[in-house]
Order: structure tokens, then sequence, then C-alpha cells
């Protein structure tokens, strides 16, 4: 009885304050609730192992300024919605619709049968998905070989009906005066130097380029004539990364190297080999992150596991 006077006193005499108390509290809690949902898109970044708070669009124009300052530029290849959708939050800065959708996706041998409609589907699948990362979408074999303007239609394409916001054409010097249309025409073009996989059928493999010195000299020589036509970035493909680390020195555009050493200003692999979904492919430059081929094939067991026992669906998940 006693302490329940008190309660009424201290009540009485303390209203305002304790008003001033509720109004505190209510809005330390909208604030701590504001800070968790900041704390939370804030882990998505730091999730992915690289610290960013820079949501930005990455354009072309940024992976030069990325070269300026130092910061390494990462690339996946994607070819679908679901995919790019997951590899732009995790935090890449490109995204490339390679011409090797043809083997990943398509399971041809090589990327030659691959079409323009082929790529332009993918490249709308990935481009709907993708926020941040700068979209690059390759020219496949055929679609740029024949004459400029072929080239330069097809290159339009893919940003105008693929949404892309950059092509990659594999190929030296002689493609410099189409590079230039394009890049006249507001087409960002990223070159592809060594290992041209759509010129396997003249290569013969896919084996190290440039070894000996005639073709690393071709290859510094055209790396500056895809950067004088206007090329914003180029990927160097198998070479050795001496050669790789030399031509990015000497140029001021950024290199993007895949099984070129650690000179280079960034790096691409296929989102599916890096990821460990592909099979009897085990390159020395490739590094698995995760090993989805065995956990797939553990959920799908699994899966046909209870199908077949009757185990789902349960009571839970039926209607
Ligand atoms: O098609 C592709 O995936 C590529 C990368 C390997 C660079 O061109």
């Amino acid at each position: 009885m006693h302490s329940e006077l008190f309660l009424s006193a201290l009540i009485f005499f303390h209203a305002p304050s304790l008003s001033i108390f509720v109004h505190y509290f209510i809005i330390s809690f909208l604030i701590s609730k504001k800070i968790t949902t900041f704390a939370a898109d804030f882990k998505t970044i730091e999730m992915a192992g690289y610290l960013t708070t820079d949501n930005r669009k990455v354009t072309a124009n940024r992976f030069i300024e990325m070269k300026k300052q130092g910061e390494k530029i990462s690339m996946l290849t994607s070819y679908d919605y679901t995919m790019a959708s997951i590899v732009d939050q995790a935090g890449i800065d490109s995204i490339l619709i390679g011409d090797s959708a043809s083997n990943v996706m398509a399971g041809n041998e090589n990327t030659l049968p691959i079409t323009m409609d082929q790529m332009v589907y993918h490249a709308r699948a990935v481009s709907r998905a993708v926020k941040r990362a700068l979209v690059v979408c390759d020219m496949p074999f055929g679609s740029y070989q024949a004459n400029d303007d072929e080239g330069v239609r097809n290159a339009i394409r893919l940003l105008k009906e693929g949404g892309a916001d950059a092509v990659k054409i594999e190929g030296g010097s002689h493609l410099a005066p189409m590079i230039s249309r394009m890049v006249t025409a507001g087409i960002p073009v990223c070159g592809h130097l060594g290992l041209t996989p759509q010129s396997i059928r003249k290569f013969g493999g896919y084996g190290l380029r440039a070894k000996d010195e005639a073709e690393a000299r071709q290859l510094i020589a055209d790396a500056h004539a895809l950067e004088e036509a206007g090329c914003f970035a180029v990927v160097l493909e198998k070479v050795p990364a001496i050669l790789a680390e030399q031509v990015t020195k000497e140029l001021s555009i950024p290199t993007i190297g895949i099984g070129a050493g650690n000179g280079t200003d960034g790096q691409v692999l296929v989102a599916q080999d890096m990821l460990g979904m592909s099979q009897g492919f085990s390159p020395k430059f490739l590094r698995r992150y995760a090993d989805l081929f065995t956990q797939i094939t553990d959920a799908v067991g699994q899966y046909v596991t209870d199908v077949k026992n009757g185990d789902f669906p349960n009571e839970k998940e039926s209607y």
C-alpha cells in the first residue's frame, strides 16, 4: 500500500519528466531502428569481403579513374538475371556477358557458334538485374569480322537492345578504325588481346600466348593501337605475367587479366568456374572460391530422397 502511494506521488510530481522520458524512448527506438537498417545495408557490402560504401554506377570513365587511383578492378562473367543480380549485389565492379556463354550456357565446344541474337538475349537478362556494375557485352564471332559497318551496327544492337554499357572485341590494331567509329558513335569499347578464343581455329589450342619476343612485341603494339583508337580497357588473356605488367605500365587505360598474373589493373574470371560449378576445367590461373558442384549435387540428392520417401512436402509446406 505504501509503495502504491509512493508510486502515485512519483507519477504526479514527475509527470512532465515522464513525458520527456517517453518521448526520449520513442525517439531512441526510431533512431536505433534506422541504424539497424543502415547496418543491414552496410553488412551486405561488408559480407562481400571488400568494404565499399561507393554505390555509384560504375562507368567506363570510372575504370580509368580507378587505374589512376591504383584501385584494382574486379570483373566476373554472368549470362542470366539471377546470377547477375547476386554478383552485382556482392559488390563486383563489372559484369562481362562473355561469349563463353556459348560453352557455359549452351554446352558448345567453343565460342564460335553463339549468335548476335543469343548475345542480345543474355545481355538483356543481365542488364535488367544490374544496378551498380559496368555491364560489358562480348561481340560474338562473325558480328564484326566481315566489315566495319556491320561491326558498328552490331555494337549498337548490344547497347540498344541488350542494354549493355559497353562492348568487348577480340583482336589488335587491324580493328582500330572500326573501334574509333564505335567510340565516336558513343559506344565504350574494351579490347581483348593474347589468347582470343574466337581465333581457336587459327591458334589450334588454348595455350599461353605471346611467349616469344615477336608475338610479345606485336601484343604491345596492338595494346597501344587499341588505346589510341579509344578503348577504355583491354583484357589480356593467358599471357606471361611479366608481359602483362609491362603493358599495364605503358597504357593509361586499365588492363584486366585472366591468366596474366597479378600486375594487371584488374582481374576477370568466369563465374561458374570460380564458384566451382564447372567440372574438368582446372587451368593454373583458376582459383575456386566455392564448391557449388558438390553443394548443388547434395541438395538435389536430398530433394530426390525426400520426394521418393514422401517426406516432401510436409504439412507446413501444404495448403
Ligand atoms: O567470354 C569470356 O568469358 C571472356 C573472358 C574469359 C575474358 O572473354
